[in-house]
């Protein structure tokens, strides 16, 4: 089993982004039992709520359906239940890796960009404070990081 954890701040923006578009991407490949995808925030002020309605609309334009998502705060339990640990930027990393000195949990923490080919991408912008077009912009980013990580883990298992 892949057990897979997205993380940005909110949890509201880009990591159920991350969530979905890997979801779908293993659902088209009738990957389902071998896949346990979920996302979470380093912050607490979303919790409980649905992704942003930019990046369920901006989701949606690839046929991905986000809405159903609920925000929430990672734990250090996650540290443990989950083999990989995915941050959208280097903020979100360092948090990560000082969560994971405090619980000697086992997990692999890396950024989503080290699984994109794409030149120059480390962070995932935070588009928060952006337009629909920022959204559409790390939607974009996010998908085909999804998609280069899904062929890693295959060839990997
Ligand atoms: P996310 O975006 O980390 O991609 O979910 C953000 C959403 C909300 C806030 C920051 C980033 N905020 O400060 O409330």
């Amino acid at each position: 089993m892949n057990n897979i954890l997205f993380i940005c701040l909110g949890n509201i923006c880009r990591s159920p982004l991350a969530e979905g578009f890997l979801q779908y991407h293993v659902n088209q490949r009738k990957l389902e039992g071998s896949f346990n995808i979920d996302s979470a925030g380093t912050g607490n002020w979303h919790i409980g709520k649905p992704p942003d309605r930019r990046a369920i609309r901006a989701a949606a334009e690839y046929g991905v359906d986000i809405s159903k998502l609920r925000a929430r705060q990672i734990t250090p339990k996650d540290m443990d239940s989950f083999a990989l640990v995915i941050a959208m930027d280097r903020n979100n990393l360092s948090d990560l890796q000082l969560l994971r000195n405090n619980t000697n949990a086992g997990c692999q923490i890396e950024l989503l960009s080290e699984s994109s080919l794409e030149p120059g991408f480390i962070d995932v912008p935070d588009p928060w404070y952006g337009d629909y077009k920022d959204f559409q912009s790390v939607a974009r980013q996010i998908d085909s990081a999804c998609c280069s990580l899904l062929e890693k883990l295959i060839q990997d298992d």
